[in-house]
């Protein structure tokens, strides 16, 4: 067998059954789409679902693709063992009802002993068991030894995963040492060891499981299989674990020497080393697909493996941020294969080094709070660290929950887990109520997803904005329906439509569908999960049912100026990453016929001569009046001319590239505008901040823009009429009246000054002594509360003994203020007693310390009885 290098096995692999007339699908996105269930995609099946369940009708029915995917479930086994990984690729090859057992068994033993060359003595297989028709394939039609056959249980040899397609499955084995294995129990106890390699996973879904546990024939029978890439590798390259395997060794080999850490020498730093090699490629190809680090859901896998592979680095010695500078290698691997690694790099790098830096900013002080724990766990012998503290690392110091476990478990310590998730309630149940809980296959059926997938509703919207078609499908209450009549709010499926369903973030088409016996207001236009157009309305008159003749009209207005924002957006895209940088990718939009937005990577905030550059230059293409072209090509195709494709798309075999000259290329399936010069005229509106990472763009074309511009103009108008100057002074007269303003502030206070010590000599004046004790007591008018003590410490310092008792009204409401020195307090006053029973008499309350106390009053018109309530009081209080 001829050693083989990764990317070759998978080329041979894909190749292999594009000649079993197989078509051949790049790799899914790791984020599933309209699927509730999963995180990450974890299988090449995963993306396929709604081919499995019929719900979509797939491109072709034999499909074969190459699927990354992220599983988290063993985390902690990787690194530590030969074979365990987060990333990893899965070969598979598909058929939605096509071929079955009889084809798939035949072409596996051809592939893996014609094309692979793997010895036949070393290839072990096993079926499940009763399943006798494999087991006649098996021995029929290949020439595998009998021997080699085994049948095992439920658990090793039946793909189900709750209810929905399962069935029986088939897996290849691989082993490395000669001499035959006699029975299904020596079989089962060598395949636990490193020896063994389970490389090819079979599943003949025949069924489908309904919620009683009934296992119900499907008519039509689907084959999915998976082979591990890496794993297949290791044996084509005669290694001992995936991290000898060609790709996969070069990104250790270059962390190993980022550490200055000879591999093969240290069993730790051998672990260490595997952890951030692994690691680097999940991280890598998670952002590469949008993901971005976050305390919850997927976002919270990430964070969670990029500061487990930083802490191993630290424990290996590096100092500072590291793992970006992996990324390079990871893309020389596998940019080939994944371009979208090659297109995001810089991007890539960027959000890790954030990442990094943002965790080793805390991680030295976490390290020593936990040491700290440690040590007092050891010394009271209790061996379990509690809850809070271990909230408290995650929460200020940013170590996820999985790596603080992993710092005990080598001291032996036990966590407590029940007393974190406590702590951590609040923030999971924000994260579950985000993800809501769903189905094996991803989705909340509603009645809109049960239409049969082989009603055809063809979108005709690119050419035309007006055509006849039949009615196929009526909706109303949640029900299907023969016929709908006037009032009924109901949902209409056409066979063809002009009709542009919401999708990627451009909003539906509105308009009219009627004939002569009815008019039906169509007020949205969306997708179902098996992506039939649907026209949501209301009938205006008369009734229709099924199987009649309609003429569904777009709203054209509406639709060019949905179009002209839809244009503005790619130019807007454009403009971003020609004055911001390349780093710069969409991230999310919307455009209707209001308005656009437009999401985007950038790391800080765009300051306002970016702005004014990216306007200015959207600005300048507009009125270089380019054709808009469109034109349909495969993804290679699109790619190679320069298109740029979004994280979240899902692409088919074919794909829609929108151009603009050559200042913007995209992927795209939305509606445009056939020359840009009729967007007119881009106004950008707003630009923020809406995560980590992530910015927001607002803006406005053609009459909008125009209103925009209008609107200020007309405030700087009225701004001129109300300062009685001309537009242009409008700054100067501004910057007058501030000074003028400021200048009487400054005289406002000194008055207020001027009265204070007017009122100061007033009440000295008057002040009098009861039994002994100097009482400075006066009533005043606004003075506010600073001022009111700066005046009772004034007062208080001159009089040198005694008490001060001051009222002032202003806005509406009376404050009270006493104060006492020293002997005054010995002698029994007390400032808090004092305020309390004087502001009770101007319908307050309050009180405070025997030397100061401050109270309020809502009855200004008091204040004269209050302040003259005073004397009594301090007689009374006087020993
Ligand atoms: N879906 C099967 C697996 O993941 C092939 O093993």
């Amino acid at each position: 067998m001829e050693k083989m290098g990764l990317n070759q096995i998978r080329e041979a692999y894909l190749k292999f059954f594009e000649g079993k007339s197989h078509l051949r699908l790049p790799s899914f996105s790791l984020v599933p789409k309209n699927d509730k269930s999963l995180l990450l995609i974890n299988a090449g099946m995963a993306p396929l679902k709604p081919y499995f369940t019929g719900l979509q009708t797939p491109p072709n029915k034999r499909i074969a693709t190459c699927q990354k995917c992220v599983r988290t479930g063993d985390i902690e086994n990787v690194g530590k063992t030969s074979r365990h990984a987060t990333f990893f690729e899965m070969l598979g090859n598909f058929s939605f009802g096509d071929y079955f057992k009889n084809e798939i068994i035949p072409w596996a033993w051809e592939f893996v002993t014609e094309i692979l060359q793997i010895p036949k003595d070393r290839l072990y297989v096993t079926i499940y068991l009763d399943d006798d028709e494999a087991y006649e394939i098996w021995t029929s039609k290949t020439d595998v030894n009998p021997k080699h056959i085994f049948r095992l249980g439920k658990e090793d040899n039946f793909w189900e995963h709750g209810i929905g397609p399962c069935g029986p499955c088939s897996e290849i084995h691989y082993y490395k040492d000669a001499g035959e294995i006699v029975s299904a129990e020596d079989f089962v106890e060598k395949s636990d060891s490193d020896r063994a390699v389970e490389f090819w996973n079979l599943v003949f879904t025949q069924f489908d499981k309904d919620e009683d546990g009934n296992y119900n024939r499907l008519a039509f029978p689907n084959i999915d299989t998976g082979m591990g890439l890496e794993r297949m590798a290791t044996i084509m390259q005669g290694a001992d674990s995936i991290f000898e395997v060609d790709t996969i060794k070069s990104i250790l080999d270059k962390v190993s020497q980022l550490c200055g850490v000879k591999y093969g020498e240290e069993k730790a730093k051998d672990v260490s080393l595997r952890i951030i090699t692994d690691h680097a490629r999940s991280v890598s190809f998670m952002i590469s697909d949008g993901v971005l680090p976050a305390n919850e859901g997927r976002g919270y896998v990430l964070r969670r493996l990029l500061r487990r592979a930083a802490r191993h680095g630290k424990l290996l010695g590096i100092e500072g941020t590291f793992l970006y500078k992996i990324v390079d290698t990871v893309v020389e691997n596998s940019g080939e294969a994944y371009p979208e690694l090659k297109e995001k790099m810089e991007y890539i790098k960027k959000v890790i080094s954030i990442e990094e830096e943002r965790f080793s900013e805390t991680i030295d002080a976490g390290m020593e709070i936990l040491k700290g724990y440690i040590e007092e766990v050891d010394k009271n012998n209790k061996k379990i660290l509690s809850g809070d503290k271990i909230f408290k690392l995650y929460d200020t110091y940013g170590f996820p929950i999985e790596l603080t476990q992993e710092i005990l478990e080598e001291k032996e310590i036990a966590i407590d887990i029940d007393g974190f998730n406590e702590e951590m309630k609040v923030q999971r149940e924000r994260a579950r109520a985000a993800r809501e809980e769903s189905t094996y296959m991803g989705t909340d059926v509603r009645i809109l997803d049960t239409i049969p997938s082989e009603i055809e509703t063809r979108f005709e919207g690119y050419k035309t904005l007006e055509l006849k078609s039949k009615i196929k499908i009526l909706i109303k209450d949640d029900e299907f329906v023969n016929s709908i009549e006037e009032g009924a709010k109901a949902i209409i499926v056409t066979e063809a439509t002009p009709f542009y369903a919401e999708m990627g973030g451009q909003a539906g088409d509105k308009g009219i569908i009627f004939n002569d016996n009815f008019t039906a207001k169509v007020e949205d236009c969306k997708k179902n999960i098996g992506g039939k157009t649907v026209h949501i309305v209301e009938v205006i008159n008369g009734s229709v049912s099924l199987d009649s003749e309609v003429t569904l009209q777009v709203d054209k207005t509406r639709r060019a100026k949905i179009a002209n924002n839809h244009s503005a957006t790619h130019l807007l895209h454009a403009a971003l990453r020609t004055i911001l940088g390349e780093h710069v990718h969409q991230s999310g939009s919307f455009v209707d016929d209001e308005r656009l937005r437009f999401d985007f990577t950038h790391f800080t905030s765009v300051t306002e001569e970016e702005l004014k550059k990216v306007e200015d230059l959207v600005n300048k293409e507009i009125l270089q009046l380019h054709d808009v072209e469109t034109q349909e090509m495969t993804l290679n195709e699109a790619r190679e001319s320069g298109a740029m494709a979004l994280f979240d798309e899902k692409y088919g075999d074919k794909v829609r590239v929108v151009k603009m000259s050559d200042f913007s290329v995209e992927l795209c399936g939305g509606t445009h505008t056939t020359n840009i010069g009729k967007i007119g005229l881009f106004k950008i509106v707003s630009e923020s901040g809406i995560a980590a990472g992530i910015r927001r763009i607002e803006a406005v074309v053609g009459t909008k823009a125009l209103e925009l511009v209008d609107s200020k103009i007309k405030l700087l108008r009225e701004a001129s009429e109300l300062l009685k100057c001309s537009e242009k002074d409008i700054i100067a007269k501004l910057n007058q009246q501030f000074s003028e303003l400021k200048e009487k502030e400054r005289e406002i206070s000194t008055l207020k000054s001027k009265l204070a010590s007017g009122a100061e000599d007033e009440i000295l004046n008057n002040m009098q002594e009861i039994k002994g004790v100097k009482c400075a007591v006066g009533a005043l008018k606004d003075i506010d509360g600073e001022a009111l003590r700066n005046l009772g410490d004034k007062i208080k310092n001159k009089i040198g003994s005694g008490v001060v008792v001051l009222g002032s009204t202003s806005n509406g409401k009376v404050q009270f203020l006493a104060m006492a020195t020293k002997d005054a307090v010995s002698r029994g006053i007390h400032c808090g007693n004092i305020v309390k029973e004087i502001s009770a008499i101007a319908g307050g309350g309050g009180g405070g310390r025997p030397d100061m106390a401050q109270a309020g009053g809502k009855l200004p018109e008091k204040i004269d009885e209050a302040i003259s309530a005073v004397e009594k009081v301090v007689e009374k209080l006087v020993r």
